[in-house]
């Protein structure tokens, strides 16, 4: 052991200094290196593209606020200002959820003379600029939205064609977030449509969040990574179960896809709206967090906290590798590193995009949206999307998701779509875990570590439309574990 902790030290410092003299090299993704086949098949990250589109953002899926789910177009500048208030008073906006995004129905209907969008004058009369001043002056960051067609669904101006003098504009008022949507589009492909808004983004020179919201129709997941910062798998959710699970479904195929600079997006959530319970609200967050949904999620931008990402990219060999996960010798993360880094993350950031009335949040709603554990899991560094991997019982109800995390550890969650409560037992082998491998099992609803010691498989009772979410983490090394 302690000749272990000597190693580790020595190599530890050595990759220390490579890092201090080569933090400007981005790293590779460790899966991205290790030809095993055992994670390959089971979390495929063939597909993984890292940091393709370089403006510096999503490391970690987004998280924050969006206006749509909730208001539609019954917005003003009294509602976001509110809304950037009641973000920060509930604790939301610590957590992590910084963005703050205006969506359809900001704007007029017309242009002015000189070609210009404008602000609403009866519901925006300060303009986007004077709001982008207030949410700034509380720590947090604006979003507004665009068409990539002649009109937003809302018949609004669209910016196809106008993409270079739009962007500009945002970046003069401070926008820090857009999102593109796709009505309107007079029948062009969306390879045509989307990547003129990225280039006039980055002319302006300001850092800006780009979400396209293309709605999945031509598998953006294949193409846009090297467009915007998240794209939209699916067509919009609504506050309904059948709805929820639809989208999660059609998101999980894209899992090979997603990584650090570009998520799949399942769309906003609907937690706090309604038209779900408290259990079905309580998978709908879990599942999108373990798919690394965009949630709106926050962003760091110290160059220490780089330095640190940078870091915990390395990976030196160690004894662990061979417990967990890995049937060769192949590199692992050395967990040293990125204890400091998860450390160094976890205080600064938090995760996922609320689509509710904060001003007039429940305490089950809160409870949900504000549970770090979960939001920990949705900004894991790894960024490897979580996946379905088992399902049994009537029409595949009893599920079991799983994905990996750094540290060596997995994520977990027993979803129980059935309409009676069920017993689901998750099989090693079913999640990627060497049958003999010893696990601790931390419950993230409960926030407990409900077993030390587990082996083979895990059960749990869940409820009708309800989950369990758990971080697998092994046991240090005895090899003699039964
Ligand atoms: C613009 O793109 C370049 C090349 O990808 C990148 O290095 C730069 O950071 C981008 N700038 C902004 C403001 O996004
Ligand atoms: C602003 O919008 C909110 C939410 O739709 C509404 O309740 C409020 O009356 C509006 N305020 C004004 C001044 O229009
Ligand atoms: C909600 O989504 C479901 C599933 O996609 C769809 O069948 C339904 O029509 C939608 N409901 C509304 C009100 O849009
Ligand atoms: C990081 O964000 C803070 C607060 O938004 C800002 O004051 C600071 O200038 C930023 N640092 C960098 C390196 O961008
Ligand atoms: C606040 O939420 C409650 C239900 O949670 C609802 O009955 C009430 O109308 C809401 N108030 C406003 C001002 O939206
Ligand atoms: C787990 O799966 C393996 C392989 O499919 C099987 O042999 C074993 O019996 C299963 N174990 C449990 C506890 O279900």
């Amino acid at each position: 052991m302690a000749k272990w902790s000597g190693i580790v030290a020595v190599v530890s410092l050595t990759v220390f200094l490579m890092s201090v003299t080569a933090a400007a090299v981005l790293p590779i993704h460790p899966y991205l290196k290790v030809e095993d086949t055992f994670i390959s098949q089971l979390y495929d990250t063939s597909n993984y593209g890292f940091l393709q589109i370089d403006n510096g953002l999503a490391r970690t899926p987004q998280m924050g606020w969006s206006t749509w789910n909730f208001f539609a177009c019954n917005i003003n500048e009294t509602v976001i200002k509110e809304t950037a208030d009641a973000l920060i008073s509930t604790g939301l906006a610590s957590l992590g959820y910084t963005y703050v995004n205006i969506d359809d129905c900001w704007s007029r209907s017309t242009r002015n003379l000189k070609g210009e969008m404008i602000p609403d004058p009866k519901t925006f009369p300060s303009g986007i600029k004077a709001l982008a001043d207030y949410v700034h002056s509380k720590g947090l960051k604006l979003g507004v939205y665009s068409d990539a067609g002649i009109f937003t669904c809302q018949v609004r101006p669209g910016s196809l064609f106008q993409e270079k003098n739009d962007a500009e504009l945002w970046a003069s008022w401070g926008v820090d977030y857009l999102k593109y949507d796709n009505c309107y589009n007079l029948g062009l492909p969306p390879q045509k449509r989307y990547p003129p808004m990225r280039d006039a983004l980055n002319d302006t020179g300001r850092t800006i969040f780009y979400a396209l919201c293309e709605w999945g129709i031509d598998d953006p997941a294949k193409w846009a990574g090297k467009i915007g910062n998240s794209w939209r798998t699916t067509d919009d959710i609504n506050d309904t179960w059948i709805s929820m699970t639809t989208i999660a479904d059609i998101n999980n195929k894209w899992a090979s896809y997603a990584g650090p600079g570009g998520w799949n997006d399942p769309d906003m959530l609907e937690v706090g709206n309604g038209g779900m319970n408290y259990h079905e609200y309580k998978g709908h967050f879990s599942i999108w967090a373990l798919m690394k949904a965009t949630h709106n999620y926050i962003f760091l931008n110290s160059s220490l906290v780089f330095l640190f990402d940078c870091l915990m990219e390395y990976f030196v060999s160690s004894p662990f590798s061979k417990q967990f996960l890995r049937s060769d010798n192949k590199f692992v993360m050395q967990p040293f590193f990125c204890e400091i880094a998860c450390w160094f993350k976890w205080r600064m950031s938090a995760p996922l995009i609320i689509g509710c009335d904060v001003r007039n949040i429940t305490a089950d709603t809160l409870k949900i949206l504000s549970n770090k554990e979960v939001i920990a899991v949705d900004q894991d560094p790894l960024g490897v999307q979580g996946r379905r991997v088992y399902a049994s019982g009537p029409d595949g109800c009893q599920q079991v998701w799983a994905g990996p995390l750094s540290r060596n550890r997995l994520s977990m969650v027993l979803w129980n779509r059935c309409s009676k409560a069920a017993t689901i037992t998750a099989n090693w082998s079913a999640i990627g875990l060497k049958p003999s491998i010893s696990v601790s099992m931390r419950d993230l609803w409960k926030h407990e570590v409900v077993s030390e010691n587990t082996v083979g498989s895990f059960s749990a009772r869940v409820n009708a439309h309800g989950c369990e979410m758990y971080i697998l983490t092994p046991r240090r090394a005895t090899r003699s574990s039964t």
